[in-house]
């Protein structure tokens, strides 16, 4: 095996086991890290086709953990699934505001996150995603496009003023720039929901990233990615089987 993998697969051990040993957790059974949906607001409970996905959560259509009108309610500027307004500071710019469109597809809709699910004490859900690893160019180019709007906070998971019922700009707030409040592209994608995504090093098309935008004339590219985790998280769990492989090569 090459150098490369096998460093790979000692940072994977690494990840493992820190996150195993700091956060006990009933792990799910390995044969749950594919093709399964996290257990949270709005998924299903298990991926089928979903032919009417609206708009950009289509391309999850062979596939998906959404309903049809989850991808439909997902689009709108404040949607029923959270009464979240992203236009919390003001409008935020289109261009901007397709990123966090796909983003919201890839977590309702994606069967491909089995490795990144760990579970979460919240009244609202009984999972969440975990460092999820994100596309580097995905990660960047959602930076760029949002430099320019404008927003209050680093953590949008958390803190908000939700007296309204919508949530608003915590008291002692100011809107700024995006880039003030994430300088680079790894403080938007990794902050903004308590570490669900972690920019990953690969890039698209590699097979070892998750791509949030993806043309499903090419297939699902994520299936591949998440293969690849379980069966590095799985060996990670069976030291016997890295000597077999390691002995192999
Ligand atoms: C989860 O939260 C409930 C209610 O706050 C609490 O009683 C319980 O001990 C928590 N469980 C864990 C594992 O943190
Ligand atoms: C929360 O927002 C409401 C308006 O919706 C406002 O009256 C209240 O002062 C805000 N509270 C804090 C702590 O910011
Ligand atoms: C990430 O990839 C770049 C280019 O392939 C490489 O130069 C850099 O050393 C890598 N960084 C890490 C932390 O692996």
């Amino acid at each position: 095996m090459d150098v490369a993998w096998q460093m790979t697969l000692l940072l994977l051990l690494a990840l493992v086991t820190a996150v195993g040993g700091a956060q006990p957790r009933t792990p799910r059974a390995r044969t749950d890290l594919l093709n399964v949906c996290m257990d949270a607001k709005h998924h299903k409970a298990k991926p089928s086709p979903e032919d009417n996905l609206y708009g950009q959560c289509s391309p999850w259509r062979k596939n998906a953990c959404c309903s049809v009108s989850t991808s439909q309610e997902l689009h709108k500027d404040i949607s029923g699934l959270y009464n979240f307004n992203l236009d919390h500071c003001g409008k935020m710019e289109p261009a901007c505001k397709r990123h966090f469109i796909q983003d919201n597809c890839l977590y309702e809709c994606s069967p491909n996150l089995g490795p990144w699910i760990r579970q979460v004490n919240q009244s609202w859900r009984k999972e969440r995603i975990l460092n999820v690893p994100l596309c580097k160019e995905d990660c960047q180019r959602w930076w760029e496009d949002c430099r320019s709007s404008y927003t209050c906070k680093s953590n949008w998971q958390k803190g908000w003023n939700w007296t309204s019922g919508i949530n608003e700009c915590p008291a002692g707030t100011a809107c700024r720039t995006f880039e003030s409040y994430f300088p680079t592209p790894a403080a938007l994608c990794e902050g903004l929901w308590s570490h669900s995504y972690k920019v990953s090093n690969y890039s698209r098309g590699s097979g070892r990233c998750i791509q949030m935008w993806f043309d499903p004339a090419q297939g699902n590219p994520n299936e591949e990615v998440a293969k690849f985790y379980a069966e590095a998280m799985n060996t990670g769990a069976m030291p016997h089987g890295i000597r077999a492989q390691g002995s192999g090569s």
